[in-house]
């Protein structure tokens, strides 16, 4: 049963297609062509110019979504550009919506930490602690900005408590109750997002990590209550992330629910393997394919990769 290429793809279970994939972009304000990140190899900071070509290539690809962060000139205490209705990710919204809103699911990512100058995931009290209630009422607001300019799916990475259900409200107060929730419910306080932090300019006031807010990966149980809770509070779909460290996760939400669920092959995984294969300690494509096949194998539906492109790529 495996003496031939012919019936080892007769018996496969598991296959990659282009359909199973999310490409992650950044968008910048005040840049007039793409900025390489040094610790992405082959990712850049797009304006909103070269984003605009970039999503084209996608959508001639075939891939069916991608998901937009955002890079603001200005950054404060409280994280005010992400609601702007001249935000970057806004016009960015608004553009790839008109051109290419009936071909390709543009998400937005929706957190405060690209906007803020501390650097964390919400608004900080005296002593620096994210305070979750203030914090998910700037998430409601940055939802109806992004849902008014034309984002078809809202993706709340921050990981505040009843961040699902505040957004869910206002969308349906304001005339989205259509736009589907892609929840980040299972988000792990990793290591695995440094190449994340150059790609968007942030780095956590003082040193600070995001441990009181996100999931330790000590636990995976903790992970299904994560769930359960984004679920009940209105998610259409929910997100385990990181990927590869966290198969174990996903196939344990995939066991729990029967709504989509995603996962997010993060910046530190697409690292790893562009550095190995930099070095020629390893097969990028081969590896490439089996990491996503693995995720896949795992139970997720769909995947958010920086390798997108070039798994679209190598699928024609
Ligand atoms: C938060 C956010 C992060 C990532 C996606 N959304 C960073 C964090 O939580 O610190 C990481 C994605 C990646 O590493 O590719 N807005």
């Amino acid at each position: 049963m495996r003496g031939s290429d012919s019936i080892r793809r007769l018996v496969a279970e598991t296959e990659i297609s282009v359909n199973d994939l999310v490409a992650p972009l950044f968008v910048r304000e005040d840049i007039d062509s793409p900025q390489p990140i040094k610790s992405l190899p082959g990712i850049v900071q797009h304006s909103q110019e070269s984003l605009l070509n970039e999503v084209a290539e996608l959508v001639d690809l075939g891939v069916p979504g991608v998901i937009l962060f955002g890079l603001p000139t200005h950054k404060d205490e409280i994280g005010s550009q992400a609601w702007a209705e001249d935000g970057v990710v806004q016009i960015a919204l608004n553009e790839l919506n008109a051109k290419f809103g009936s071909h390709i699911s543009i998400m937005a990512d929706l957190c405060l930490d690209e906007y803020t100058d501390h650097g964390h995931c919400g608004v900080l009290d005296e002593e620096g602690n994210v305070i979750n209630d203030a914090t998910i009422e700037l998430y409601a607001q940055t939802a109806i900005a992004q849902a008014r300019a034309g984002a078809q799916v809202i993706a709340p990475s921050g990981m505040m408590d009843g961040q699902v259900a505040a957004i869910r409200n206002a969308l349906d107060a304001n005339g989205y109750s259509h736009l589907p929730i892609l929840a980040y419910s299972a988000k792990y306080a990793s290591a695995f997002y440094g190449p994340f932090r150059d790609a968007v300019n942030v780095t956590i006031a003082g040193g600070g990590d995001r441990k009181g807010y996100q999931q330790d990966w000590h636990n995976s149980r903790e992970a299904a209550v994560e769930v359960a809770l984004d679920l009940a509070e209105g998610a259409d779909m929910v997100m385990v992330k990181p990927a590869l460290a966290y198969l174990d996760v996903i196939s344990q939400v995939r066991e729990q629910v029967d709504c989509p669920v995603a996962a997010y092959q993060v910046s530190g995984e697409y690292a790893m393997i562009k550095a190995a294969a930099a070095n020629g300690w390893i097969d990028e494509q081969a590896v490439m394919f089996e990491t996503l096949g693995a995720i896949k194998r795992a139970g997720a539906s769909f995947i958010l990769s920086y390798f997108s492109k070039d798994v679209a790529k190598a699928l024609q």
